[in-house]
């Protein structure tokens, strides 16, 4: 699902070269949850936003869900986006309109019927447990239950591949575990997912295969 073969990412802020990731390969098969670890700065991120297209290594080849990720043309970054479920730490839901509305947002960019539409949104509004929600604004949600929304919006489409970066962030630890045992529901059900978190224990109690990363490097690999 995920090939990375000798990645590096520098940004340049000014004069200044910062080096967020130096010389990364790892490779992610279809259906694996997997954490992605390590401190503050280490290239978490940036590492995600390079499955997706939405920053270009400096070096190295990437591969996600069949798509030659550097040499895609612009024209396929939506095809390669459609295959990819994204949720932040900040839920970053359309503060304007309604739960309902920013998931059907999502269905209505990809061009899906609208017979379809008010079925599959309650559908994956019902997954998160949201269903009796759906009118509420984002204001009016606690933070649980809008990273439930966004976790809502991410899963409509059906990706092949969620990525999630501190999803849990934001959450005291009950409700952090009412998400991450959804991450878990969502991975049974055949989706393959990267958790970003700095969080050590988080990585610790989810007993997954691990990436570590450090200062941009990749450290440790483990199961
Ligand atoms: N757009 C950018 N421009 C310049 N430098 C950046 C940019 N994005 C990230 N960096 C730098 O790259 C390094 C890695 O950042 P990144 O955000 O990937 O870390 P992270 O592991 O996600 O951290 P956190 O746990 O705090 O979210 C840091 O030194 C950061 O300052
Ligand atoms: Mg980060």
């Amino acid at each position: 699902m995920i090939q990375l073969s000798g990645v590096s990412k520098e940004y340049r802020v000014g004069p200044v070269k910062v080096t967020a990731l130096a010389d990364v390969s790892f490779g992610i098969e279809k259906g694996e949850f997997t954490v992605l670890a390590g401190p503050s700065g280490s290239g978490k991120t940036t590492l995600l936003r390079l499955l997706y297209r939405d920053e270009m290594p400096t070096e190295g080849e990437i591969r996600v869900a069949g798509y030659d990720v550097t040499r895609l043309r612009r024209s396929k970054i939506p095809q390669l986006r459609r295959a990819i479920g994204v949720v932040f730490q900040d839920a970053k839901l359309l503060p304007g309109r309604t739960v309902y509305e920013n998931v059907a947002f999502v269905l209505r960019v990809l061009g899906a019927p609208r017979r379809e539409m008010t079925a599959r949104v309650m559908q994956v509004l019902k997954a998160v447990g949201l269903s009796a929600r759906a009118q509420a604004l984002p204001a009016q949600l606690s933070l649980g239950e809008q990273q439930r929304a966004a976790l809502a919006r991410a899963l409509v489409k059906e990706p092949a591949l969620l990525l999630a970066d501190e999803p849990t962030g934001n959450l005291d630890e009950a409700i952090a575990e009412e998400i991450l045992d959804l991450l878990k529901e969502i991975w049974s059900r055949g989706t393959t997912i990267l958790l970003a978190t700095h969080r050590a224990t988080l990585a610790d109690q989810l007993k997954r295969r691990t990436l570590v990363l450090h200062r941009g490097r990749l450290l440790k690999d483990e199961d």
